[in-house]
Formats: structure tokens, sequence, C-alpha cells
């Protein structure tokens, strides 16, 4: 991690601060999802698409993995995106430009596989659509025709519209109730546009682990390869502690140094979403008991 700041340097110009100095934030959807932009030169100029970093907003807080959403090699800068479900998200949601990150390790995981595949679907359902930003400009960067397709539950809740119609040739939107584009689910979709006619070389998914099974099973039974970003609960991120152990094409792998994209057709969901529920009432006493403690003053 970079601690020393440009601005320290004699002559240097005014620069945007310490590594993790935050420079900008801002609510895509208030009090849900929230994108902040921060100093940290030496993984802006090293990250590649697929890639997240691990990040601890205070001393007594848990490392989080979130995915590099953008980054400004020339600024040293990255992008996150994220959506508030815990603790340590609704922590970092409360930050503000010029607060600083305690720490901030990165760029990890292995970087997306991006083959010439001629025409790819990216497949994002709610906040995986942060992560598919990048993978979308990468793909199309290797020459490849990218058609995204992106979920929520209902219109308020669509992220990112703008800068994916940039990153793709076609964005077409998909809502549970209706309320705009496609009434249904992303993998309906897919389904319908493939049974139309359209030939896709691989497809890309990212999203809620039932969205990401559902879109897998219709790649399937359509013959087509799919690959997806898988979020189990990371501790370490250096294949160590285990916490973030997968199974893929019956094979044990880490997802913070094998992947986090894996072969879909291979991965077993059910024990993931199994996995990831394990730890529900354990995260939602954290959250509670921090809440109580600023009810009682406390930080
Ligand atoms: C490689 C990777 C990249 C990620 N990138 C992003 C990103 O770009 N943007 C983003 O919003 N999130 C991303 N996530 C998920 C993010 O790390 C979790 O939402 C975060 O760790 C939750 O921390 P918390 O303390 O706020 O909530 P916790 O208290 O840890 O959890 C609160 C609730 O969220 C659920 N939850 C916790 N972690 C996950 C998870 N990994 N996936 C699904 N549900 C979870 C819990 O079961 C619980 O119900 C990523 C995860 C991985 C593994
Ligand atoms: S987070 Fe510990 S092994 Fe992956």
């Amino acid at each position: 991690m970079v601690t020393a700041s440009r601005a320290d340097l004699p002559g240097a110009t005014p620069g945007p601060g310490p590594a993790g100095t935050i420079i900008e934030t801002e609510a895509l959807v208030p009090g849900l999802i929230h994108r902040m932009r921060f100093v940290a030169p030496a993984i802006a100029r090293k990250r590649r698409a697929g890639q997240f970093i691990l990040l601890r907003v205070d001393a007594d807080g848990e490392r989080i993995p979130l995915t590099i959403a953008d980054a400004d090699p020339n600024e040293g800068t990255l992008t996150i995106v994220w959506q508030v479900v815990g603790l340590t998200t609704s922590k970092l949601a409360q930050l503000r430009a010029g607060d600083r990150l305690l720490d901030v390790a990165g760029p990890l995981g292995l970087p997306t596989h991006i083959e010439p595949w001629g025409r790819v679907a990216c497949v994002c359902g709610g906040i995986g659509t942060a992560p598919m930003y990048p993978i979308a400009q990468a793909l199309r960067a290797a020459g490849n025709e990218v058609d995204t397709i992106i979920g929520a539950r209902t219109k308020d809740l669509l992220i990112l519209g703008g800068e994916m119609a940039q990153a793709s040739d076609r964005v077409l939107f998909c809502t549970d109730d209706g309320s705009l584009g496609y009434h249904g689910f992303v993998s309906g979709l897919l389904d319908e546009r493939i049974a139309a006619g359209e030939r896709y070389g691989h497809v890309f998914a990212i999203g809620p682990v039932p969205m990401m099974k559902a879109t897998v099973a219709v790649a399937k039974k359509h013959g087509i390869a799919a690959t997806v970003s898988l979020n189990p609960v990371m501790v370490d991120g250096t294949g160590m502690c285990g916490g973030c152990r997968v199974t893929v094409n019956a094979e044990t792998k880490f997802c913070c140094v094998d992947g986090p994209e894996f072969d879909g057709w291979g991965v077993d969901f059910d024990e993931l979403q199994k996995r990831l529920a394990s730890y529900r009432e354990y995260e939602r006493r954290a959250l509670e008991a921090h809440d109580c403690r600023i009810g009682l003053g406390g930080r």
C-alpha cells in the first residue's frame, strides 16, 4: 500500500492526498447503493478487469472485498460501487470527501480471462452491474461486441445504465415488477433472445447467487460457455484461511486466489448459497450491537 502523498514530494503540484484519501462520494440509490473515488496510485496503475481490493474502514472493522469498478492511473484513483448490506458497508457509506480509509490491499484475484468470442452477453443482477462494468470495457477493447442485460427489482434500483451504455454495443433493462424494460428476470430475457436467434460466443453473469445459477442454466441449455464472479465471505484474501472456498467442477477452489471468476457450468451454487446463509445470524448481531452502541453515544 502506498502511504506517501504526491503533495509531500519537493516541487510536486498539490495532489489529491495520501493513499486512502476519499476524493468524492455519491449515492446512486440513496441509502442503498453508493459510489466512491479514492486515492490509491499503485493499485490504479496495476489493476485489470475482474480484480478486487480488500479494505478496512477503521481499526475495529472487518476487511471486506469490493470489486475495482473503475481506475484512473493518471489521477491515481480507484472507484468502488457498493450496496449497504451490513456493518462495514454502512460505515463506508457514512464517509465523505477528505476522510481516509484505514487500509486498502490490492489488486487481488485473477484478471478476467478474455478471448475474441465475437458477440458476448454480459448479464448483471443488482449490484453485479458494478463488477461487470470493467469486464464489459475489457471485452470491447479486445474486439468483442457486447450486449449488456441489467436487471433489478424495480426501475429505481437500476444502476450504471449510462456507464454500461458507453461500455457496450447494446444495453437492455429488466425489472421484476415491469416498471422499466423487460418485465421479468435477466435470465428470462437472455433465454428469449437466444431462442429468437441471437448468437453469443460467451456469457458473463454477475449478481446474487440465484440469478447467476439461473443465467448459467440458460447458457448451458443453449450450449454457451459462461463465466461467473463469485462472492463468498473473504477473510485474509491470500488463500490461507479457507473462508472463501467454493466447489467448481468437483474441486475445492479459493475464490480470493483462484477466482473470483469461474466456469459457471461447474460451480456448486447450492453449496455457495448455504455457506453465505450460515453467517447471516452472526452478521445481523454485529450490526445490531453497533447500532446499540451508537444509541448509547458510543462509536
Ligand atoms: C470478490 C468480491 C467482490 C465483491 N464486490 C462487491 C462490489 O463491488 N460491490 C458490493 O456491493 N459488494 C461486493 N461484494 C460483496 C461485499 O464484499 C459484501 O457485501 C460485504 O463484505 C458485506 O459486508 P458488511 O459488513 O456490510 O455486511 P455483513 O454484516 O458481512 O453481511 C450483511 C448481509 O449481507 C450478506 N453478505 C455478506 N457478504 C456477502 C457477499 N459476499 N455476497 C452476498 N451477500 C453477502 C450477509 O449474508 C448478510 O445477510 C464482493 C464480494 C466479493 C467476494
Ligand atoms: S479469503 Fe482466506 S482463503 Fe480466500
